[in-house]
Parts: structure tokens; sequence; C-alpha cells
């Protein structure tokens, strides 16, 4: 009795802080910000880079398939860009990540938000069988090349006052089995930037980083990957780009999409976490999978 009343007044706590925090902001704001945002050629990647777009920001694309690069620069000119930009680069070459920087600075003159996406490497969705050529390739890509962008773009954030925005998952906060690889790169990138957040804040650097923490979201990549293999529902990419752009701008600590299904998820997972790993069980079809 004493354990349901203390969950029914933690859910009504968490209601009243997620309407309380329900901010807004003027689309004005962003209207000739500059922005990199990263694996911008598909997915939820191309919706940020049209939701940035269509607020009149300088938008800067990169990713490696150049003709589907020209076509979102095209799309981004439309919505109302003040500029469009791309530039092809492989993530797995971290000189291609510096490359990416020093080409949106020649191109923009700076930078206002650095919007880390891109997902690549070996991604595999079934059992880890000792795989060190994915492992390797999955920490590059979506780990250390956000490092190096990070890194090499530093100097024009700090002069902008500007904001990282780094898109994480579900991955990178709980046990995610048959995605062994890619669950270890959020997590090392949600060490990484939660401690270079409060680092900045305790040296009194003015630039804020803010990670998104999301669910499935209805991608090409992830419904052809795991459809057939979860009993999860996917969330829509477009309303996902539009969350994370907006915690961007209000210089939100995180952005978590969707709310209701993964924010009970976060709360419990310290508290029951054995309990919390049969709930997990739950969202596989191991029939498919093994
Ligand atoms: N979709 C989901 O269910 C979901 C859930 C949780 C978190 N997320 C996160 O959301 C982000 C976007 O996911 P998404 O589903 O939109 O993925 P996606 O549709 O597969 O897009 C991935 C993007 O990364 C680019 N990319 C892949 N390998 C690259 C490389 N080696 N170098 C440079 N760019 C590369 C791809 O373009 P090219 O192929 O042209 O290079 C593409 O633009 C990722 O960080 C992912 O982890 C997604």
């Amino acid at each position: 009795m004493a354990a349901l009343r203390i969950l029914a007044s933690l859910l009504v706590g968490l209601c009243a802080y997620y309407f309380y925090s329900q901010e807004t902001f003027s689309e004005e704001t962003v209207r000739g910000k500059r922005v990199l945002v990263t694996g911008s050629s598909t997915g939820i990647g191309e919706q940020i880079a049209y939701e940035y777009a269509r607020m009149g920001a300088h938008v800067m694309v990169t990713a490696r398939r150049e003709k589907r690069l020209q076509e979102v620069v095209q799309k981004c000119l439309q919505l109302g860009a003040s500029s469009a930009w791309y530039i092809t680069a492989d993530m797995h070459n971290l000189t291609s990540a510096t490359r990416v920087i020093e080409e949106t600075e020649n191109k923009l003159g700076g930078l206002d938000y650095l919007v880390l996406n891109h997902v690549g490497g070996s991604i595999h969705f079934g059992p880890f069988e000792g795989d060190m050529e994915a492992v390797i390739s999955s920490m590059t890509v979506n780990f250390l090349s956000y490092v190096q962008l990070t890194v090499s773009a530093m100097k024009m954030l700090q002069e902008s006052h500007g904001g990282i925005i780094v898109i994480s998952s579900l991955a990178g906060r709980i046990p995610s089995p048959f995605s062994v690889p890619y669950a270890a790169t959020k997590f090392a990138l949600e060490g990484f930037y939660s401690s270079l957040r409060t680092e900045l804040r305790l040296r009194k650097i003015h630039l804020d980083v803010t990670v998104a923490v999301l669910g499935y979201i209805d991608t090409d990549t992830a419904v052809k990957a795991i459809a057939d293999k979860v009993t999860m529902t996917a969330s829509p990419k477009a309303d996902c780009a539009r969350e994370i752009v907006k915690g961007g701008v209000l210089r939100q600590r995180e952005v978590v999409y969707p709310y209701w299904t993964l924010k009970p998820v976060l709360l419990f997972k310290d508290w029951v976490p054995g309990l919390l790993e049969s709930v997990v069980g739950n969202f596989y079809k191991l029939e498919n999978i093994l």
C-alpha cells in the first residue's frame, strides 16, 4: 500500500514537472543562426536540418552520399534556410571530421549549433559473438568522431556561446541486448558529454550541451533493422526532430522522446534494475532474432 502511494506521488510529481517544463521559444531567435547537422542525408538528421531551415538558419549538412545531400540542401533552401551547404565526409576517418568543421567555418563564418547525429560503423541487430571489428568501427564512427568534431568546433562554439546537441538513445541509458557495440557507443557519449557539460559550467564557459535520449523512431534504417524483431511501436521522425531542435534552442540538458514511454523506464532503472531487465526482455521477439 505504501509502495503504491509512493508510486502515485511520483507519477503526479512527474506529470506536474512535465507540464511545468513545457517552455516555448520564438522561432525568430533561430533566424540567421549557423548550424551543422551530421548524418543529415536521411532519417532524423535530415528532419533536423529541415526544422532549422524552416526557421531561417544557415545550415551545413554532412554525410557520405553526395546526391542525397544535394537534395537535402535544395529542400532546405525551399523551406526558407538563410543559406544551405553540404560537405561529404566519412566519419570512419577522424581527419574528415576536422575537415567538416574547417569547411563549416569557411562557409558559415562561425557556428552556433553543432548537432551530432550520424550513426554507422558495423550496426548489426543480433547476438554479440565477439566481433571486435564491429566494436572498433562503431566506437570510431559513433563516439570518437563525435569527440573530434567537438574538439575542432570548440573555439567557434565558445565564441558564439553556442550549443552542442548530441543524439543518444535509450540504449545509452539501459542495457540493450542484440545491439551491444552500438549501446556501448551511446553509453560512452552519455559519459563524455554529461561530464563535459558539468566541467564547462564549473569553468564558467558559456557553451550548453543537450543530450537527446531517443526511443524507437520510424526512420528507414531503424524500421528495416528491427520492425519484425521488437514489440515496440516507432514514433514519427519529424516530430522527434522538432523536439530535439526545441530542446537545443531552449538550452535544455536533456530531451527525452517519446517522453511518456521513456521517462518511467529512466526513473526505475536504478531503483528496480531486476524488474526493468524483465520488462525490457518483453520488448524482443527472440524467435525472430536467434
Ligand atoms: N531511429 C531510431 O529508432 C533511433 C533510436 C534511438 C537513437 N537514434 C539515434 O538517432 C540518430 C539518427 O538515427 P537514424 O535512425 O536517423 O539513422 P539513419 O537514418 O540511418 O541516418 C544515419 C545518418 O548517418 C550517416 N552516416 C552513416 N555512416 C556514416 C559515416 N561512416 N560517416 C558519415 N556519415 C555516416 C548516414 O548517411 P550516409 O549513409 O549518406 O553516410 C545518415 O545520414 C543516431 O545517432 C541514432 O543512434 C535513432
